[in-house]
């Protein structure tokens, strides 16, 4: 079957590594068309706005998109394409799995766990607003609709992947308002589903066990901001920002993502580690219905990181982004 796929190759890095892991998609024999398409400070400049509807609508057409990271300005300048993307297709639930990968240094190469993050709304919607000159207001905001809709999605997607326990991240001892909605939701929601353990745990004893004991936890719930700081804390645990794939999923749409940005003092080095972008290709390739050629993706994967030979210089190795492409390929074929 073919599939058109909506591709934002991204700035700094993006584009190597989005052409890449078009590349390797490719070589594994999927039928694609790539429908290819600028966000971010490129579109400004072509379009005059940094979410062409011409992207929107290729994604709702499409369903799906492979996104390279967007530089975004801090403090001034545009808002975040990746938050106007997730709020303009509505896609309430931020994926990432976190499984270290062999040979490569870090401090705990068994891990395997998955954050949920609630990806629409929490400090994170960006509701912020000058109250007199020298003050600022931002506003949290929690629904009872948006946090029983990521907690069902916490649980069917544990339930799907054979997962045993989610825990359920929150400051509800201090937001006893905000946070106090997230978690009851979240326990509603875990009486549908008894076969999987439902817990919970202050945000901040979650951060210190994560870097003490990080094998305690299977899935993790957490709303916006909290999932995005403690999304990074366990890509640091695994061996860092290249490698871990991220999934912003809805109703109307996917857009599988790096979560690492677009490494301006790398970029056009032609060194950049595009794994990353490479397991997120092959959650698209799961969520596309495509098993086997995500498996045998992943598999030629892993034995390039099993073998240790060919690996780029953010894992300590020397090898450019073309020859770690070059090794998947040829491992997909032998
Ligand atoms: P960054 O992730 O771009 O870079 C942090 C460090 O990690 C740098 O030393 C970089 O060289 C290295 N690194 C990141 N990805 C790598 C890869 N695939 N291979 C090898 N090394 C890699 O974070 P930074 O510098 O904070 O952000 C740069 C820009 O990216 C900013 O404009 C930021 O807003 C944007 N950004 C975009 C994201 C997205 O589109 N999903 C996510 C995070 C940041």
């Amino acid at each position: 079957m073919k599939h058109t796929i909506t591709l934002i190759p991204g700035d700094g890095i993006g584009p190597e590594v989005a052409s890449t892991v078009v590349r390797i998609i490719e070589a594994v024999g999927v039928d694609v068309g790539w429908e290819t398409h600028y966000a971010g400070a490129q579109a400004l400049e072509k379009f005059g706005t940094t979410l062409p509807p011409e992207l929107l609508e290729s994604i709702k057409r499409n369903k799906v998109a492979l996104k390279g990271p967007v530089t975004t300005p801090i403090g001034k300048g545009f808002t975040s394409v990746n938050v106007g993307l997730r709020k303009a297709l509505d896609l309430y639930a931020n994926l990432r799995p976190i499984r270290a990968l062999p040979n490569v240094p870090c401090r705990y190469p068994e891990l395997n766990l998955v954050i949920v993050r609630e990806n629409t709304e929490s400090l994170y919607a960006g509701l912020e607003h000058v109250v007199v000159p020298g003050v600022v207001e931002s506003l949290k905001i929690i629904t009872e609709k948006a946090s029983t809709r990521i907690a069902r999605y916490a649980f069917e997607y544990s339930r799907r992947e054979g997962r045993k326990r989610i825990t359920c991240g929150h400051k509800a001892n201090i937001m006893k308002l905000s946070d106090g909605l997230f978690l009851d939701c979240f326990r509603k929601v875990a009486t549908e589903y008894p076969e999987i353990e439902a817990d919970d745990k202050i945000i901040d004893n979650a951060c210190m066990q994560l870097v003490m004991r990080p094998e305690q936890f299977d899935v993790m719930l957490l709303e916006n901001l909290y999932g995005d700081i403690v999304s990074d804390l366990c890509a640091g645990l695994i061996g860092g920002l290249g490698l871990v794939p991220g999934a912003n999923i809805g109703e109307l749409g996917a857009v599988f993502e790096a979560v690492h940005g677009s490494a301006p003092d790398i970029a056009g080095q032609g060194i950049a580690n595009p794994t990353a972008l490479l397991q997120s290709g092959i959650l698209m390739l799961r969520y596309l219905g495509e098993r086997e050629a995500a498996d045998k993706t992943e598999s030629a994967m892993l034995k390039v990181f099993e073998e240790g030979k060919v690996l780029t210089r953010d894992i300590g190795g020397t090898a450019r982004t073309v020859e770690f492409a070059d090794a998947i390929i040829q491992k997909m074929k032998a």
